[in-house]
């Protein structure tokens, strides 16, 4: 059984049925999907907590198109593609919009499941359609943005589509008029009318590597739990006890709290359970110091949500794809 634990960036030793590399999106139709099959790009969102019964394909198709429209950039760009050099190569060409995007870990391809998003931006409003292999069609087929549901952290290929469709290529649309976005905090800064593209990006990298450890010196997966949208009433009660309680409004009703503040407030920053800890800059992030080990993974995201749950009545889901031997699970330490 070929090892995945060079495959998933929380590197927990773990291993799957086969292994499948696909560097042309062609040759997805020789492959035998009667089989489990887990589809995954660098792994920066996914960890292994158990021998996988199925099948890993590394989707690592390569290529990138830039056209020039009347007022906009279209940006063909194959799924295996790594994202960060991506947004680097538009950078360079003057195609911006990406750059509060910079350094997401991932793929190209993984970009559109989980709406990566950082400082103000998330991709899905620059998506203008997502190609895929569909499984059950067997054939390729293009979702436009609407039909992609794209929310928080969510799309439908997380949704309806999860095992069902391969995204193979992503086509990206971005305005020649460029438009900065400043309203993070540490980006507020930056002069909005004298602001460069690249000095946005020079600022999200320093950002994120003053609080977020690299996966190549600290096995981790970014961060490890959704930011919890809750209702708007619930966060009003909570604000009157925690004043400081970063809050986020999302519509009418719900309102997103910060699980990073919720998990330090338990006081579980730094916390450390085996090899494996809550990273001591950033509690939303958990990490594998090396010799970290599945059971003590899943007692660590137990503790973490029963604290969160017991102190703030506030459920944690992890944002992480966690796959155990017949694929993906949802771990929930707490019975609402
Ligand atoms: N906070 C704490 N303690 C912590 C961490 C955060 O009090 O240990 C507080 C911060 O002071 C701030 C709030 O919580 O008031 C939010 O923290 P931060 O700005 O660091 O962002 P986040 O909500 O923890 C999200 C994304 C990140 C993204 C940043 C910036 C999710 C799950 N995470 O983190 O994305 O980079 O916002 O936009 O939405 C990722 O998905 O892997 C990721 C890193």
């Amino acid at each position: 059984m070929p090892s995945v634990q060079s495959l998933h960036t929380f590197a927990l030793p773990a291993h799957c049925a086969a292994l499948i590399t696909i560097t042309h999106s062609e040759s997805l139709f020789e492959v035998d999907f009667s089989k489990p099959c887990y589809v995954m790009g660098e792994g920066s969102n996914t960890v292994f907590i158990e021998d996988f019964t199925g099948t890993v394909l590394k989707i690592a198709n390569k290529g990138i198109a830039v056209t020039e429209q009347q007022d906009v950039w279209h940006v063909r760009a194959a799924a295996g593609e790594n994202w960060h050099q991506l947004v680097i190569h538009l950078l360079e060409l003057g195609v911006f919009g990406f750059e509060n995007l910079a350094l997401i870990p991932g793929t190209v391809g993984a970009a559109p499941v989980q709406n990566i998003g950082a400082y103000g931006v998330e991709v899905g409003q620059f998506i203008k359609s997502v190609k895929g292999y569909d499984i059950a069609k067997a054939q390729f087929v293009e979702l436009a943005q609407a039909e992609c549901g794209f929310a928080y952290r969510e799309s439908i290929f997380k949704q309806i589509l999860k095992d069902a469709f391969i995204i193979t290529e992503v086509l990206f649309e971005l305005p020649k008029q460029w438009h900065p976005v400043l309203s993070y905090g540490p980006l507020q800064s930056l002069d909005k009318n004298t602001v460069t593209a690249q000095q946005v990006f020079d600022k999200v990298i320093e950002i994120r590597q003053s609080k977020l450890p690299d996966p190549k010196v600290l096995a981790n997966a970014g961060s490890f739990f959704k930011n919890p949208i809750v209702e708007s009433d619930q966060v009003q009660t909570l604000s009157k006890q925690y004043p400081d309680i970063p809050k986020y409004p999302v519509d009418a009703k719900y309102t997103k709290l910060a699980a990073g503040w919720l998990i330090e407030q338990v006081g579980l920053k730094g916390f450390e359970l085996g090899g494996i800890a809550v990273y001591h800059k950033q509690a939303l992030v958990l990490v594998n110091q090396g010799a970290g080990t599945a059971s003590e993974l899943k007692a660590m995201i137990q503790h973490i949500q029963q604290s969160v749950w017991q102190k703030f009545n506030v459920q944690l889901e992890h944002e992480v794809r966690v796959i155990a031997a017949n694929g993906n699970v949802q771990l929930q330490g707490v019975q609402a």
